[in-house]
């Protein structure tokens, strides 16, 4: 017998153990999300999966689903309170979207397309962040890292490399790399390591190929990111 849940007043079928993120995005049914990764654990950083199970605030990619609860996710109140996370993510780094490598391809840029995010609303931290060009195929451009350690996860956990690390706390977070020296060139990062192609903003960018796919025709510049993605995990 399928077990169900109810997100936003409609019936989600789950199996034992699925978190309420993943039985919504099997049943075709989008909740956003910037770290979580259908590969990966759970990381519970980034709070854009923020929904109310039965009048709680929780991460639906990090609590599993139960018999009976009742999820809201698509309303203005969940929605405005992610877009509050995006604003703060926009002004703790340095995002700027119409020079980025990455725009149209960009998930931050594209949650907040979506979520109608319209202003900055907090004041800018215009944090000192270097870029890294030293290794000869792949640019780091630390300004955009939004501390999902996707690339962490990737290097450690399937690459075996340990190349990335998030050092300090709070406002001065950031991404470095496992080096002496703190540059990529010293370490034995390759192109076609799946850290190299997991960053879902433009810290990780691959040399040469640039605009390669013009701005117009991106992932995201057609479909929201919401369609975008059931279209990819149907
Ligand atoms: Fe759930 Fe980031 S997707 S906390």
């Amino acid at each position: 017998m399928n077990r169900e849940f109810m997100l936003d007043g409609l019936p989600v079928a789950f199996t034992e153990g699925q978190t309420i993120l993943q039985a919504a995005r099997a049943a075709g049914r989008y909740i956003p999300s910037l770290c979580w990764h259908p590969d990966f654990p759970p990381h519970g950083s980034c709070k854009l999966c923020i929904v109310k199970a039965n009048g709680r605030h929780v991460s639906a990619c990090a609590l599993p689903a139960r018999e009976g609860m009742e999820v809201e996710s698509d309303t203005p109140e969940i929605n405005g309170e992610r877009r509050a996370l995006l604003q703060m993510l926009f002004v703790e780094g340095n995002h700027f979207c119409p020079s980025c490598e990455k725009s149209g391809n960009c998930q931050l840029q594209a949650q907040a397309y979506e979520l109608e995010m319209t202003s900055a609303r907090f004041d800018y931290l215009f944090p000192v962040r270097p870029v890294d060009a030293s290794h000869p195929d792949i640019l780091l451009d630390f300004n955009r890292c939004i501390f999902c350690e996707l690339c962490v996860r990737a290097s450690r956990d399937v690459d075996g490399k340990h190349i990335f690390a998030l050092t300090e706390r709070g406002i001065h977070k950031h991404l470095v790399v496992n080096a002496e020296s703190g540059r990529l060139s010293d370490t034995d990062f390759a192109a076609d390591d799946l850290a190299a192609h997991i960053c879902p903003v433009g810290v990780i960018l691959h040399k040469r190929v640039g605009f390669q796919r013009p701005i117009g025709q991106r992932d995201y510049d057609h479909e929201p990111i919401s369609q975008v993605a059931m279209e990819e995990s149907s």
